[in-house]
């Protein structure tokens, strides 16, 4: 597998670190509409053990189905910082890492799903981080993802191209990322993409290793 990009990864783990005291701030507004999305993906979920990418500050623990194995990681010790007094505030027991989704340290097939919300528009690598995900999760197991991706039409699609290495370097995320695609080009298999916003920017993708 191919090692990833050091510099962009560092540049990645910079932002979210520089973000991580507003990130909850930012998303306040948009988090209205998101709380119904979170509940669909993690009514997809198939336990026992199940890995959260990007866990980020939390904001999916309230979503967390009982009787489930969490284990999260995420880029950011800063998000991560808030994630681990989030997950305390909460009372729950869940394993928390800093590791980079694009070269794990877990063994082969070590859960039976994962899941990520607003994930692969950050990760310098979205392939190699599927494939990664490929990986860890069993043969069969089920991968859950909520993504913004590049406006399919074509005008939008192109303003997107103009602005995202603006608005990555100021927030983040990429705006112009294909996502399907690229969970396909990472070997899983599609089994649904529903566009559930924003005309198909927002979408929820589920996938089988
Ligand atoms: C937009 S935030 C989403 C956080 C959370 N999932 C949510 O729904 O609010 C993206 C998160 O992905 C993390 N991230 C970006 N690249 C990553 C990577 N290569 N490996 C692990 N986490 C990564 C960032 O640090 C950040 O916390």
């Amino acid at each position: 597998m191919a090692d990833p990009d050091m510099r962009e990864t560092r540049a990645t783990q910079a932002r979210y670190n520089r973000i991580a005291p507003v990130y909850d701030l930012m998303e306040l507004l948009p988090e209205r509409r998101y709380s119904s999305w979170r509940q669909r993906v993690w009514s997809l979920v198939e336990g026992p053990q199940v890995l959260e990418v990007g866990v980020g500050t939390g904001k999916n623990f309230p979503y967390h189905p009982p009787n489930v194995q969490i284990t999260g990681i995420d880029l950011s010790d800063r998000m991560l910082a808030r994630a681990r007094r989030r997950a305390e505030q909460m009372g729950r027991a869940l394993t928390l890492r800093q590791m980079d989704v694009q070269a794990m340290d877990f063994p082969d097939n070590t859960f039976d799903s994962a899941v990520a919300t607003f994930v692969f528009c950050s990760v310098p690598d979205p392939v190699l981080g599927l494939r990664e995900i490929a990986r860890v999760v069993r043969p069969g197991g089920r991968v859950v993802l909520l993504e913004h991706v590049r406006a399919e039409n074509a005008l939008l699609g192109r303003l997107m191209d103009w602005l995202d290495p603006l608005v990555a370097r100021l927030m983040g995320p990429h705006i112009n990322r294909r996502t399907v695609d690229n969970v396909r080009r990472a070997g899983l298999t599609i089994e649904q993409v529903e566009d559930i916003g924003a005309r198909g920017i927002f979408k929820l993708i589920v996938a089988r290793v």
